[in-house]
């Protein structure tokens, strides 16, 4: 997708509005959602999703005349719909008849008709309803005048261990790895007599089977991944080729660990997530998470799919969100690339598991609510917005590296410690820049590197063909390449380099690492800077490492490997290579990205107070600058002496911004 285009032609402004469910209701309640919808600027509504007895209430029977006029309905209220294909959860009908659907659990064992994402993503039956629904729903609705949008069925996940996926995963492997001698090889199968002699011995990592064989796991969980991206793609391909001019996506979960999302973007014509943060998760831990789902495909921009307008109901504790945050996170979505608001749900159900979860509509019926009036006073301000931010791109300089396959090989280690922390220790680091406000893009390893001059690679246990030799061509073409502790350990089977750690990296960092210690909670070591500038606190795991080309720039302060290298610094053709060599605290963060920072001359557009966050996007050159206090007290931004124009007051800003607690301003440059 060009920079500067919407998601939809037929929709060129910010989508603002969430989750429908009409078949839980009556006729009566449809028109007084239609109203509702458009006192709350409502544009766009994501309907279907988990409508399939509804649609199909018998194998030979088609229910979709109230979908045609819900869609009649929502177009004569100049909404638009996000139409789903509803493969989440199949009809009881339907597994009744075709129990071999039904996923199985971590013993092998068949579930029972229940829930959601509760089929086997490798049952042929499964692919072929789901594929004759959504052919069925793209043929019927291929011209309607409301339809924005596919969403492919809802939030893959989890993971089948049934014998039709033990079968195909033996497939799998089979053309992965051509022989049972190479397999063998690769899984290190001579260890504890675990060497196959015939494929059928292969099985999944049932709970109650072979769960010891790292490379047998990490690809069961790419097999996985791969099995249901195929489900996706299945009735992707069916849609595309009815109605190939409209886009189509799936709502992906932000941290979700078990499939490798970066494979999904490729297959996604736009990025669509859930926004459900975790009790008291920070805002840059919010930020993290869109900036990684905008990095999936590159920088293009993505829709916030859902996110709750008041409380969720599935955490232990689910507190409200406080008046001024919905608005404040759904701009924090915004300025990090989201070309959408939209919220899960808009009305709450009376009955299941979700009765209690924050909707537009509370169950009163009621708009005369704190939420309702909210959720209005963003769909005024979307408005006004127009089309000045959708399709505008992020700049950012530096790229902080994460790996699907790195996190599950990392976790799946047995040692030095149970909780390598992988995904917190990249958010940590990210953190450090965001803390200046200065933007970082999320890359994989098969990103292009040359756009950025600072690349931070931490814990990359598992280094996958190539990756060290798109690092050294970046950092000798002058970037600046960071590593931490517990990297370049593994290959991507999960075999151990030999030549000792970290392993393809050795080159560019100039060391070698020769142990690795671990701490116990609570204990710490000292990063001592050369310089005499002072010293950090570190913990976690300590690597025990020897310089060969490489300079320390600190060393640890305590313990029988004081005064081995904490930080080195390596020159490298004209950039440089740095390790971190423990886990340090973010004081040594800030100083370390501090400097990096520094000698590439990059700085946030402008200096707030902390906890202000400034973000922008970039129409072109012009930027559209986001000023977010995510303070419940006011704050003031000093500007830097240009005029500005704030785009949601519609006001003239010069000299400083101030702003109400969880305020936000919009500003471009006169
Ligand atoms: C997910 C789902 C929704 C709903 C919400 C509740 O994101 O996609 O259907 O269950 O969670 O938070
Ligand atoms: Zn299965």
């Amino acid at each position: 997708m060009e920079a500067g285009t919407p998601i939809s032609k037929k929709a060129p402004f910010i989508w603002h509005g969430g989750d429908y469910n009409p078949e839980q209701w009556s006729r009566e309640v449809w028109q007084e959602d239609f109203r509702l919808m458009q006192k709350a600027g409502v544009t766009a509504v994501s309907l279907g999703i988990f409508s399939w007895v509804s649609l199909q209430p018998a194998e030979d029977r088609f229910t979709f005349e109230w979908l045609d006029e819900i869609l009649d309905g929502l177009h004569d209220h100049g909404i638009r719909a996000i139409l789903a294909t509803p493969s989440a959860a199949q009809p009881a009908w339907m597994s009744q008849k075709y129990p071999q659907m039904l996923r199985s659990d971590e013993r092998g064992v068949r579930n029972e008709h229940r829930g959601r994402v509760n089929y086997c993503p490798n049952s042929p039956e499964y692919r072929r309803f789901s594929g004759q629904m959504a052919r069925m729903l793209a043929e019927r609705y291929k011209g309607h005048p409301a339809l924005i949008l596919w969403h492919i069925s809802n939030e893959y996940g989890g993971r089948c261990l049934c014998d039709t996926c033990a079968e195909s995963f033996r497939q799998w492997l089979q053309q992965k790895y051509g022989t049972l001698d190479e397999l063998n090889a690769r899984w290190w199968t001579a260890f504890w007599s675990h060497t196959y002699t015939d494929w059928s011995q292969i099985m999944p990592p049932r709970a109650q089977g072979e769960i010891h064989t790292h490379g047998l796991n990490v690809d069961y969980f790419r097999f996985m991944t791969d099995s249901q991206l195929a489900c996706y793609r299945n009735e992707r391909d069916i849609i595309r080729s009815i109605t190939p001019d409209i886009p189509i996506t799936t709502n992906l979960m932000g941290a979700y660990k078990p499939l490798d999302y970066r494979k999904w973007a490729k297959e996604m014509d736009v990025i669509a997530w859930d926004c459900y943060p975790r009790p008291n998760q920070s805002p840059g831990e919010i930020a993290f998470m869109h900036d990684t789902h905008r990095g999936l495909k590159d920088g293009q921009p993505f829709l916030l799919m859902e996110q709750t307008p008041s409380s969720q109901n599935w955490q232990e504790i689910n507190a409200l969100k406080r008046p001024g945050v919905l608005r404040l996170w759904s701009y924090l979505a915004v300025a990090h690339g989201a070309d959408s608001v939209l919220y899960f749900q808009w009305r709450r159900g009376r009955g299941g598991c979700e009765k209690l979860h924050g909707a537009v509509i509370e169950h009163s019926g009621s708009s005369d609510t704190r939420v309702f009036r909210e959720v209005s006073q963003i769909g005024e301000e979307l408005k006004q917005l127009g089309d000045a931010i959708i399709g505008t791109r992020l700049k950012s300089r530096v790229g902080i590296l994460f790996d699907w396959d790195n996190w599950h090989a990392a976790d799946d280690a047995i040692g030095p410690v149970w909780n390598k922390r992988y995904y917190e220790t990249v958010c940590r680091h990210y953190l450090a820049f965001y803390r200046r406000n200065v933007p970082a893009d999320v890359v994989f390893p098969d990103s292009d590197f040359s756009q950025y001059d600072v690349l931070v690679a931490p814990m990359m246990y598992m280094v996958k063909p190539g990756l060290a030799e798109k690092v050294e061509a970046f950092t000798a073409k002058g970037g600046t390449f960071v590593c931490t502790y517990f990297s370049g350990i593994v290959d991507e089977t999960d075999l151990a380099f030999e030549n000792g750690y970290p392993g393809p990296f050795s080159r560019v960092l100039g060391i070698h690492v020769e142990e690795i210690d671990a701490l116990y909670e609570g204990q710490t070591n000292t990063i001592v800077m050369s310089d005499g500038s002072g010293s950090y606190s570190c913990r976690h795991l300590a690597d025990l490492l020897h310089l060969e080309s490489a300079e320390a720039i600190a060393t640890y302060g305590s313990d029988f490997y004081q005064g081995m290298p904490a930080l080195t610094r390596h020159a490298y053709g004209e950039g440089c290579a740095y390790y971190v060599a423990s886990d340090p605290d973010d004081a040594c963060l800030d100083r370390l990205y501090g400097d990096i920072m520094r000698s590439h001359g990059i700085a946030p557009v402008l200096e707030a107070p902390s906890g202000v966050e400034i973000a922008v996007r970039y129409q072109g050159d012009q930027a559209i600058t986001f000023v977010l206090n995510h303070h419940s007290q006011p704050a003031t931004v000093d500007l830097d002496g240009s005029d500005y124009h704030d785009l949601l007051t519609g006001q003239t800003v010069s000299g400083a911004l101030s702003l109400d607690g969880y305020g936000v301003g919009i500003l471009i440059t006169h």
